[in-house]
């Protein structure tokens, strides 16, 4: 923990008396972070998520550490020039209601502020919360379509009842959030790789 430490007080963590720090995600937080995950990936709460993904969108996270454990995470995840979405954000159940979610939040909105993002959505059960920090629910179907690519890993799928929320840091007309619609929103392999999929000979 002392190397982390010594490693993190480089990139500016935001830290306070009672020994919480919250910073951006190392490497080496990723086993921790994925055992934050899975229990609630069981239930059915939160995308399941492999070591692999987490590594590779370990740039993504800020981590809440206190007392030197990690007791929580979110990610904000670019999707468009002015859009992100807040994911994987979660508090150990012995660690809620102390405001630290509320402040790993804060933190991914500043860094969406930093890249000059318009808006940043999430899907999620957590209504309540995310209306405390200024969020509005919004028609699901409004989304881009490409978030949907993910929920095929989730155990409700298709019968998803979560909520979509987003924060507008900028006025919006109503209407689709992200790509416009009639832009391709996944990658079309056919386009990329020609010929593929096409018998040979
Ligand atoms: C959602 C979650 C991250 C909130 O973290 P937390 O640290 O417990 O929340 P905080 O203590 O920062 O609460 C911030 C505000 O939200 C409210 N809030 C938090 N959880 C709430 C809940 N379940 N119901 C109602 N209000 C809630 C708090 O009362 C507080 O309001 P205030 O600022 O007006 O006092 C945490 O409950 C969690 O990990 N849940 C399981 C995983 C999950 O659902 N993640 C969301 C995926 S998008």
């Amino acid at each position: 923990m002392t190397e982390i430490t010594t490693v993190t007080q480089s990139i500016t963590p935001e830290s306070d008396t009672d020994n919480v720090v919250i910073r951006p995600a190392l490497a080496s937080d990723v086993r921790a972070i994925k055992d934050l995950v899975d229990p609630f990936a069981r239930d059915a709460v939160m995308l399941p998520k492999t070591l692999s993904e987490l590594y590779e969108s370990v740039r993504d996270f800020m981590v809440i550490e206190v007392a030197g454990e990690i007791a929580g995470m979110g990610a904000l995840h670019v999707m468009w020039e002015d859009l992100a979405e807040i994911r994987t954000l979660a508090v150990h159940p012995d660690y809620q209601g102390k405001g630290y979610g509320k402040r790993v939040t804060e933190r991914l909105m500043e860094e969406a502020q930093r890249l000059e993002l318009g808006r940043v959505f999430a899907l999620t059960y957590q209504e309540k919360f995310f209306k405390s920090l200024g969020f509005r629910v919004v028609d699901k179907k409004l989304l881009p379509k490409k978030i949907w690519g993910d929920c095929i890993h989730c155990k409700k799928f298709p019968m998803c009842d979560e909520i979509a929320v987003v924060y507008d840091f900028r006025p919006y007309p109503e209407g689709p959030i992200g790509p416009p619609p009639e832009l391709p929103q996944v990658i079309d392999l056919k386009r990329l790789v020609p010929g593929l999929g096409e018998k040979k000979g």
